[in-house]
């Protein structure tokens, strides 16, 4: 089904990923908020009505483990963590409607609730499984308490989920190797009954949404690989005391034994939070103004129904629209696990998943244990404007394109773009205006500019509906440079005398337009746009007017205005990358050393060196001659590489091999400047069976090696078609 395009008739829901309540807020983590903030403001724009929820997700080993450190219990932990988060959002204009967290009365109810209905529907079942176990404690180890081997890439993985390496989420009991992170001892693994959501059940289901999830190109692809294969049971439950209990009346089959001492997974009740906090809005501003249930329930089909009315019934659409925005890490949970959650229990599902990149630090991510980041509070403390990262952060690339951060490339971007050509054209306009004539002119809007500034409309409401912010944030700031054009093209200060009735149209013309960049930047820029709102002489808030407002015409009257942004200058960065460098260091040191130190703990055989925990082991079963014999390798060159459209990693090559050029699909896209690699030799397998990727026939294998997709050459002056021994 295809969805009517923003504005609908329904209400919306935009949320943003919870923030674990167990550290400091960095930069990342705002890309988050600061996308949810603006891409709620930009729906409202379209005249959407929209709720703007999310909470702190206080629960999880993460939370426990630093808890622990501390010697705090979890509860006050996270408390401490959720309201200093409640603080600071708003420090960066991201003004949730509704702001919970995941341990109130709320959301234990609510989740308490999706269990029971999904063991009503039979969708959970016990099994016994292996579990850590730390057994000198003699404590189970529940996700984050221990770390060891990914057991898909190989990567150094910490608990449920392989951060460092493939990002998959895993399940208990899959982590190779495991340590306790509580003794650091090796961990054992004990047989223990968990409770389990039995995904098999949606795994038609999750087809057909797939099918119909909007959003970010990355949430709708990578899953696919998740959803056509064999879809892995959820355990929910895990042995700790910090969480929400596993709700007792359940346990039909009446053993007794093993739900009083669990309670359910963190990425239960994190998802449910959203519903919740939704909920809590609507008890705060009535259901006439807002009715959460609307949007989450109505329409839905019925928990029990069978997948084909089901898909019908999702082509009804007199339901609610869901948008979550989320980092790239957490897809599968917001497209594979949530969306069954919500199914399983009768809810509505979510319309689109914007999940952004991330942002990075010389190429690596963030990282919050490792205090390796720019902090949110270090970036308020050198007194720089909000609006000024939340340009940065929503415009630099695609929404799902990584970001490095770097002060040089944030003080371009506000000097050229916020500076020189938003602020620049605002002030310059205002000024002639308010010296000259108090305020806005008596003339009226040229066809010229009133046609510009429609275009410009067209393009935030298309940038909305195709979930990009870039393209949102680009419009108001392509008008303000349109109107800097016009100025120098029609010189006002040169026709005040000569053709005083021209002037009085032209700076009439730039007031527009000035109105206009202050009602499409709103979203992106809140507080800005805000000046310039005031500065325009207009009453009230600039976020309650719809876009239409863009054309409205100013007021008569405004004095003369004040630069809305300042410049940074050349010493100013220097100044702020010694910082950065001093802090990135001293957490890379600070890693070394524990590198160390856990080294020394070890009790080593010599075999036992820190890089065979990162390198596959070699497979032990030997092949013969003959059978590598059968491989057909070749050395071929580049020719021509290119993306494919809507995949993430792949790129269309198309490779010389002597006596022929073979088409090969590569996963090499995000990892290679494609446009260098024409030229380049390569080592394909030659006779591997032909493949289609995205509708692109592969024909060979292209060599690369590691996660970092690094491709074979040669060294000597072997040509295309050579055959590799
Ligand atoms: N608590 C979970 C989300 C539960 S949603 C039901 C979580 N928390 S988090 O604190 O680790 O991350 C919060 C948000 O920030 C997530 O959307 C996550 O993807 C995002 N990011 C965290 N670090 C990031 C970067 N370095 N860059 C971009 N976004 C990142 O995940
Ligand atoms: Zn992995």
């Amino acid at each position: 089904m295809s969805h009517d395009d923003f504005p609908t008739d329904n209400p919306a829901v935009v949320t943003c990923g919870l923030p674990y309540a167990n550290g400091d807020l960095h930069i990342g983590h705002l890309r988050t908020y600061i996308s949810g903030d603006a891409y709620a403001r930009a729906m409202e724009k379209l005249g959407q009505q929209t709720a703007f929820v999310s909470g702190s997700d206080m629960h999880g080993t993460p939370v426990a483990v630093n808890a622990e450190k501390e010697g705090v219990s979890p509860e006050a932990f996270a408390m401490r963590h959720h309201e200093k988060y409640a603080e600071t959002f708003p420090k960066f204009n991201v003004e949730f409607d509704n702001y919970g967290h995941t341990h109130d009365e709320t959301n234990t109810e609510l989740t308490q609730e999706f269990v029971r209905s999904w063991v009503e529907e039979d969708h959970v079942f016990e099994k016994e499984i292996q579990v850590a176990w730390d057994p000198e404690a003699d404590t189970p180890l529940p996700d984050r308490f221990v770390e060891g081997t990914c057991p898909y890439c190989g990567a150094k993985a910490r608990g449920d989920e392989c951060d460092e390496g493939c990002q998959r989420h895993l399940e208990p009991g899959e982590i190779e190797d495991p340590v306790s992170t509580i003794t650091g001892n090796p961990a054992e693994y004990r047989a223990r009954e968990h409770k389990f959501l039995r995904l098999s059940d949606f795994q038609e289901y999750l087809k057909g949404f797939i099918d119909r999830l909007e959003g970010t190109s990355n949430a709708r692809n990578q899953p696919r690989e998740w959803i056509e294969g064999e879809l892995q049971d959820l355990c929910i439950t895990r042995d700790m005391d910090w969480g929400i209990d596993y709700p007792s009346e359940s346990d039909e089959d009446g053993d007794g034994t093993s739900e009083e001492d669990l309670v359910l997974y963190v990425w239960v009740d994190a998802p449910i939070e959203y519903v919740a906090s939704s909920k809590q809005y609507t008890e705060r501003v009535g259901a006439d103004t807002f009715d959460w249930e609307q949007v989450w329930k109505a329409g839905a089909p019925e928990p029990g129904a069978s997948d084909e009315a089901d898909n019908e019934a999702w082509t009804q659409s007199d339901t609610g629209e869901i948008v979550h925005i989320i980092g790239r890490d957490i897809i599968q949970h917001h497209t594979v696990f949530w969306p069954s959650m919500l199914r399983g229990a009768g809810y509505n599902e979510p319309r689109a998943v914007m999940a952004s990149g991330f942002v990075n630090l010389d190429g690596d991510a963030f990282s919050t244990s490792r205090n390796r980041a720019v902090w949110a509070d270090d970036y308020l403390d050198e007194g720089f404007d909000p609006d000024l990262i939340r340009y940065y952060l929503t415009t630099t690339g695609g929404f799902q394109q990584d970001v490095d951060f770097s002060w040089e490339k944030f003080r371009e971007r506000v000097n050229g773009e916020l500076v020189g050509t938003l602020g620049n054209f605002a002030y310059r306009s205002l000024l002639f205006a308010a010296r000259n004539y108090e305020g806005t002119p008596d003339a009226d809007t040229s066809e010229e500019v009133s046609e510009r500034i429609r275009e410009a409309i067209t393009d935030f409401e298309d940038a909305v509906n195709d979930y990009s912010l870039k393209r949102a944030g680009d419009a108001a700031v392509a008008l303000a440079g349109f109107g800097n054009e016009y100025i120098q093209r029609n010189e006002p200060w040169n026709l005040t005398d000569d053709d005083p009735e021209k002037a009085e149209q032209v700076i009439y013309d730039c007031v527009q337009l000035a109105k206009a960049v202050a009602v499409l930047s709103a979203p992106i820029l809140p507080g800005k746009a805000q000046t310039l709102w005031t500065q325009l002489g207009e009453e009230g808030s600039v976020h309650d007017v719809p876009l239409s407002g863009a054309l409205e015409a100013p007021p008569a009257d405004f004095g003369e205005p004040d630069e809305l942004f300042e410049k940074i200058e050349d010493d100013r960065v220097e100044e702020l990358n010694e910082k950065l460098e001093a802090s990135v260091q001293a957490a890379a040191d600070a890693a070394e050393e524990d590198a160390d130190e856990s080294e020394d703990e070890t009790v080593t055989d010599e075999s036992d060196t820190e890089s065979d925990i990162d390198i596959e082991p070699i497979n032990d079963d030997r092949i013969s001659f003959d059978e590598f014999q059968d491989l057909d390798l070749r050395i071929g060159e580049i020719e021509v590489a290119e993306p494919i459209e809507g995949a993430d990693d792949l790129a269309r090559v198309e490779v010389d091999i002597g006596v022929e050029t073979r088409q090969i699909v590569a996963g090499i896209k995000q990892l290679h400047d494609l446009d260098s690699l024409p030229g380049k030799k390569v080592v394909i397998v030659a006779n591997l069976e032909k493949a289609e990727l995205f509708g692109v026939e592969s024909n060979g294998m292209l060599l690369a090696a590691g996660e970092e997709a690094d491709i074979l050459t040669t060294h000597g002056d072997s040509g295309p078609g050579t055959k590799v021994r």
